[in-house]
């Protein structure tokens, strides 16, 4: 039988990481803004203009924005939108719900991702434990990498953690490296399933740089788009957490890069 090789992932110079620290640093930045700013009232268009600006002033550039034609800077992702919501000044936020919010962020062509999903008030005790789980699934797959680890360990291990809380993981959609553009090799699943993918065989090295995003949905794994061909949603209406970060692997662990530095 023939084994299929997993791709070929480009790994960073420390000259290239030090870039990608800046890009992550304005987009944390970016994303602790849109934090203070997601109150109930406020309209998805109003943290769109904020993300933007916040991005340009830094003498970055939003990186989603005309990326396939997508037409905003953050993705924003109300309940049981999975991904890819666009953006809507019609649209405001309530309580009693959970949001996500996707921001993407290029500087001097180096490119990083992250997102996180927050509740508005008060929330039902599934939204909490499905932001737990889902938050808990990101921690666990980056204390995993680590140069020898082989992807498909931290693939399995964001899987477990969210179904053995009862949720399930989005099949249809998966992370990726990243750096000078948003998606290389390789891609990243949050499931296991032995032969799927390549990937699963990739061993980690240090100055790979991975966007690592469960997208974790409250019953079904299955999702359906819009007619708008971008906004996501879980196929049963029920709601969806996602939690994203840009990460280097170093010589004996990860390193977050979308972390905001002094
Ligand atoms: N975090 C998402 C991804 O990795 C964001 C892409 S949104 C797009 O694919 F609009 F830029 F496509
Ligand atoms: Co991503």
């Amino acid at each position: 039988m023939r084994r299929i090789r997993p791709p070929k992932v480009p790994r960073k110079t420390p000259a290239e990481l030090e870039l990608m620290r800046h890009s992550g640093a304005i987009l944390a930045r970016t994303l602790e803004k849109l934090r203070e700013a997601m109150r109930p009232g406020v309209s998805t268009a109003e943290l769109d203009a904020l993300a933007e600006n916040e991005i340009r002033t830094a003498g970055a550039i939003p990186a989603f924005k005309g990326y396939n034609g997508y037409p905003a800077t953050v993705c924003i992702e109300i309940e049981d939108v999975v991904v890819h919501g666009i953006p809507n000044p019609e649209e405001r936020l309530s309580p009693g719900t959970i949001v996500g919010i996707d921001v993407g962020c290029t500087c001097e062509g180096w490119t990083t991702d992250a997102a996180f999903t927050v509740a508005l008030g008060e929330v039902d005790d599934l939204r909490q434990r499905l932001l737990s789980a889902t938050e808990e699934a990101l921690a666990e797959a980056l204390g995993l990498c680590r140069p020898g680890r082989q992807l498909g360990e931290v693939c399995r291990a964001i899987q477990e953690c969210v179904e053995s809380r009862g949720f399930g993981v989005v099949r249809a959609l998966v992370g990726h490296g990243i750096g000078r553009s948003m998606h290389e090799p390789p891609q990243i699943p949050n499931y296991y399933e032995a032969g799927e993918f390549a990937e699963y065989e990739l061993v980690l090295r240090p100055g790979m740089t991975l966007a690592i995003e469960p997208m974790v949905t409250a019953g079904t794994y299955e999702v359906r788009q819009d007619a708008d061909g971008w906004t996501t949603r879980t196929a049963d209406g029920l709601p969806a957490a996602h939690f994203e970060h840009t990460i280097a692997v170093t010589k004996d662990g990860a390193e977050i890069l979308t972390v905001s530095r002094p």
